[in-house]
């Protein structure tokens, strides 16, 4: 057959030529993060891991029996071992008290879709993490977004305290410590937020939480005795928390994450999931990497000690900078930022430029990895932007 005889179909079609989506989703984009062709360079962009997993994880995927591809994922046991990973020594969570996502983006989503209708409103803060917008857009929901406070970047809690007590939205959304801005609130006063507001479902994303050692969970499990020793949401029945394996765990790209919370709210934000939307590969990893905590604790360890280098570093030579909770830094080069960024790469690093958003424009987010690993980007830097030669 003589394939250019044929007619060749239009790539780009009218828009108006398919049947058009739900109006909320018509004015939406798709919410692509420039994640092309990133392997082989040093990635300081994600705030992923820069290490990779426990041995153990590597171990326990190539151990999966090919014919096990073939069968749908089976989760038996993962949500009682997520919840004796997080209760520690403290209070007991229950596994119905766990919800199991295809990463925390997918419980996102999944929060939206249970309780957000058009109409409804999103609070939350501004900068924060992107992913909350379009979540909130593609319902037809309003977004508010209190800024930070300059010039340190606080939590303007006065102004959460007075728009709950003024009209308490449908959700709001805290990122605790706050990405990009490394805000950190402290758990007593969101549980504060959160009983101020007992129609609003508070939801707390603690995505870094590892690296502040402050979840909002710890006052909850703590207090075991203090209410239902058997519940730690008893007197918490709109919070939900996010925790993922994303960031710390090293198991970004086998996508999975968890919401924990009241049993009523983990199943209402489970109803909109398909029944395998995790698959078999991220659910071993997630085993394995539950069994060795050791080694997340040694990768946290390792990142704190090369930021207080980096810091230093950025101190003596005079680089403005912001830094606070989280696995990642804020830096504002004396340079065009976007020249910068190209050099980095040029160089084999990636950081992210935080060009446009609101309070933080012109700066680059840089996310922490090793101490060796922070000495390259800071031998790269000193060369690009501070034009030290040594
Ligand atoms: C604040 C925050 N929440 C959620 C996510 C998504 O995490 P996951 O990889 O578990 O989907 C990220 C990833 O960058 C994040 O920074």
């Amino acid at each position: 057959m003589n394939r250019s005889a044929a007619p060749q179909p239009s790539v780009s079609r009218q828009p108006s030529l398919s049947p058009p989506a739900r109006p909320a989703v018509e004015s939406l984009r798709v919410y692509s993060a420039p994640l092309e062709g990133r392997r082989g360079l040093l990635r300081l962009d994600f705030n992923e891991n820069t290490v990779g997993p426990s041995p153990q994880v590597v171990e326990a995927i190539r151990a999966i029996p090919a014919d096990h591809y073939a069968i749908y994922p089976e989760y038996d046991g993962l949500r009682e071992t997520v919840a004796a990973s997080l209760s520690g020594g403290g209070g007991t969570l229950r596994p119905d008290q766990i919800g199991l996502f295809n990463g925390v983006d997918a419980a996102i989503h999944a929060v939206f879709q249970a309780y957000g209708g058009p109409g409804d409103r999103l609070l939350t803060t501004s900068p924060t993490f992107g992913y909350y917008t379009p979540c909130a857009q593609m319902q037809g929901m309003a977004i508010e977004a209190i800024p930070y406070r300059l010039p340190d970047f606080a939590f303007p809690f006065e102004a959460f305290e007075a728009a709950l007590a003024t009209a308490p939205p449908r959700l709001l959304l805290l990122c605790n410590p706050n990405n990009p801005t490394g805000t950190r609130l402290a758990p007593e006063r969101i549980l504060a937020l959160a009983a101020a507001a007992p129609d609003t479902l508070v939801v707390v994303d603690e995505l870094y939480e590892a690296f502040t050692g402050d979840s909002v969970m710890a006052p909850l499990l703590g207090a075991a005795g203090s209410g239902d020793p058997a519940d730690p949401f008893a007197a918490h029945p709109n919070l939900l928390v996010l925790r993922s394996l994303s960031k710390t765990a090293g198991l970004a790209g086998l996508r999975i994450g968890f919401a924990i919370g009241p049993a009523a709210l983990v199943d209402r934000i489970s109803r909109v999931t398909g029944p395998y939307d995790i698959n078999s590969f991220a659910v071993t990893a997630a085993f394995a990497a539950l069994a060795d905590q050791a080694y997340v604790d040694a990768y946290v360890a390792e990142v704190l000690r090369a930021r207080d280098w980096l810091v230093e570093r950025l101190q003596q030579a005079g680089v403005r900078h912001h830094i606070a909770g989280g696995n990642y830094l804020l830096i504002w080069p004396a340079r065009d930022v976007h020249t910068v960024e190209a050099e980095l790469r040029a160089a084999g690093i990636l950081v992210r430029s935080m060009a446009g958003k609101p309070l933080i424009d012109g700066s680059l987010r840089v996310s922490l990895g090793s101490c060796d690993q922070m000495q390259q980007f800071w031998a790269a830097y000193r060369r690009i932007d501070l034009g030290s030669v040594a």
